[in-house]
């Protein structure tokens, strides 16, 4: 099978979780596109989505789910999305596609986060990936200075504007040891909107896909 073929697999394996008549939160990727695809065979069943990006939103639209404003929901049973990272205990770095910010967001409304990776994804501990981190640009070069002083390098994402109008550093070479204790250190600093690590907000449920089935991991 393909890489695309077994995210295309574990998408669809995320289907029996979705509540009938539920509005559920949708992430953003190539693999929550699958999800979308293979949620338009079931959307007569759903209220409708809130979504994470503007992609997202236009392809939801393209199948005539429904897509809720965030102020129009107190809360989502379910969060549907990828991960560039995933560690055993089910904390993940997000933002590969620029979306962390909106995703923080809908997934805070979320009781459950059901996270589906291709194997890949999975790893014992966080930071190959680049961490993504939207900031506000007059920032930027101040919160790289930063990182620098935990033992990262900082890049500017070349030609990305986030869909909110701002820039992504995307920071190498950091271990993420303690993801909880790092999300909150790096929230603290000024003109950092969303740091793409997704510790307060982990997975819940994994679905992991590989060339001979999805495994399910239950996380808490
Ligand atoms: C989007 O900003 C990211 O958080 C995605 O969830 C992540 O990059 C996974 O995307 P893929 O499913 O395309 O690998």
């Amino acid at each position: 099978m393909t890489q695309d073929e077994i995210k295309a697999l574990v998408a669809k394996a995320a289907l029996p979780y979705v509540a009938p008549g539920s509005i559920l939160g949708v992430g953003t990727g190539s693999t929550v596109n699958h999800f979308i695809d293979a949620l338009a065979t079931m959307k007569d069943g759903i209220a409708g989505a809130v979504s994470s990006s503007n992609a997202t939103t236009a392809r939801l639209r393209s199948h005539g789910i429904k897509v809720f404003a965030t102020d129009e929901v107190e809360t989502l049973p379910l969060y549907v999305d990828g991960a560039d990272e995933i560690d055993p205990r089910g904390h993940m770095i997000k933002g590969g596609g620029a979306a962390l910010t909106r995703e923080k967001i809908v997934a805070d409304l979320a009781q459950r986060f059901l996270c589906i990776v291709d194997a890949s994804k999975r790893v014992e501990v966080l930071g190959r990936f680049p961490l993504p981190v939207e900031v506000i640009g007059m920032a930027a070069a101040q919160i790289a200075r930063r990182f620098e002083g935990i033992g990262g390098r900082a890049a500017l994402r070349e030609g990305v504007v986030t869909d909110n109008g701002h820039p992504i550093l995307d920071v190498h070479g950091l271990a993420i040891s303690d993801p909880l204790a790092l999300e909150t250190e790096i929230n603290q600093w000024p003109g950092v909107v969303t740091v793409g690590l997704f510790a307060r907000h982990k997975a819940h449920l994994c679905l992991t896909g590989t060339s001979t089935g999805v495994q399910t991991v239950l996380i808490s």
